[in-house]
């Protein structure tokens, strides 16, 4: 269990994080997920004992990450924001090298290796130099480097930061494999990434915690963004105003998007915003009928997830901003 309290950092006169607690239990898959600078690395440079906080403390199974630091490094495997690699050594002498450092006794070190190369998918480049991989496959490696000690705990800082689509599905894939048997923390700003991967997501901003929650409560506490889509053949403006009428309709826009489907004579299509718990597509569709108009495309959108961040990051950095104008 990891369990984060009131944890201040200062870099100098930068504050990076104020007052940030939390608690991880064993097992779980946490997504830690803000945007740049929001204090995600400097948060897991202090859980793994990298760096102390300027105030507070981290447990690891009770133990204080500084007191009993190597202890809790034991515990820990951590793939930092940039993996450090040396580019010269080829995989399994690096993987060797890093057991070395970890002080694992040399009669474990080929079944450990071996373990990783598959667990992590490295068979086909063994021999070859790390500084000939490929992103994704160094990627790999750090991953390896993180869970040779076989940690309880695994903690990843932007695992996917640049990889393909392709070396992002593989890892995100590898991520959900390690998590069943690990408490792990992702750090990240890509939310597909926390919604593909975690039971569980904190939201950080400006180095303080928004909020906690799984990825479907914290959809369904966000209001007003669920989005039904529709495309009707009648008169634009009276299908507008009757939109604008339904109960529960909070918001109508005109839908033609730069990317949406160009619209056939007499059609126009327009996006509603509902509250949430409203679901409008039965009264839409009853409406249409009882008008004689047509109703050709209707599609409903839940709040996604990155509504959610925007509304909390974005939307609160402009409150604080048009607060401390006025
Ligand atoms: N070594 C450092 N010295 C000074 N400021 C830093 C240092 N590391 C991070 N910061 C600042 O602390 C804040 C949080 O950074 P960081 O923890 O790296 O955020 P994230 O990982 O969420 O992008 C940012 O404002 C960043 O500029
Ligand atoms: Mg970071």
């Amino acid at each position: 269990m990891i369990e984060v309290k009131n944890l201040t950092k200062d870099y100098g006169t930068t504050r990076a994080i104020e007052n940030v607690s939390f608690t991880v239990p064993t097992g779980q898959i946490m997504g830690f997920l803000g945007p740049n600078g929001a204090g995600k690395t400097t948060t897991m440079k202090i859980i793994t004992g990298f760096m102390p906080p300027t105030e507070g403390q981290v447990l690891i199974d009770s133990l204080d990450a500084i007191d009993h630091s190597l202890e809790v490094r034991r515990k820990i495997g951590y793939l930092p924001e940039n993996t450090p690699l040396y580019t010269d050594m080829d995989v399994v002498g690096y993987l060797t090298f890093v057991q070395r450092l970890r002080g694992i006794p040399q009669s474990e070190h080929s079944v450990r290796t071996r373990r990783m190369i598959e667990l992590c998918g490295l068979g086909e480049v063994l021999k070859k130099d790390i500084g000939e991989l490929s992103k994704g496959y160094r990627q790999r490696v750090g991953v390896a480097q993180a869970m040779i000690h076989d940690p309880e705990i695994l903690i990843l800082d932007e695992p996917t930061v640049g990889l393909d689509p392709n070396q992002i599905v593989e890892i995100r894939d590898l991520i959900k494999e390690l998590g069943r048997a690990k408490t792990l923390i992702l750090c990240t700003h890509i939310l597909p990434e926390v919604d593909a991967t975690c039971d569980r997501v904190l939201i950080v901003n400006r180095g303080k915690i928004v909020a906690d929650g799984t990825p479907a409560s914290l959809r369904a506490a966000a209001s007003g963004h669920d989005r039904l889509t529709v495309e009707i053949k009648g008169p634009s403006d009276q299908i507008r105003s009757a939109l604008e009428g339904l109960p529960g309709a909070a918001r109508v826009a005109r839908g033609d998007g730069a990317d949406a489907e160009p619209l056939g004579a007499g059609c126009s299509r327009f996006v509603v915003e509902s509250a949430s718990g409203h679901d409008l597509r039965e009264t839409v569709f009853a409406m249409v009928r009882d008008r004689q108009w047509i109703l050709l495309e209707m599609h409903h959108e839940a709040t996604r997830l990155e509504d959610v961040f925007r509304q909390l990051t974005v939307g609160a950095d402009a409150q604080a901003a048009a607060g401390s104008t006025s």
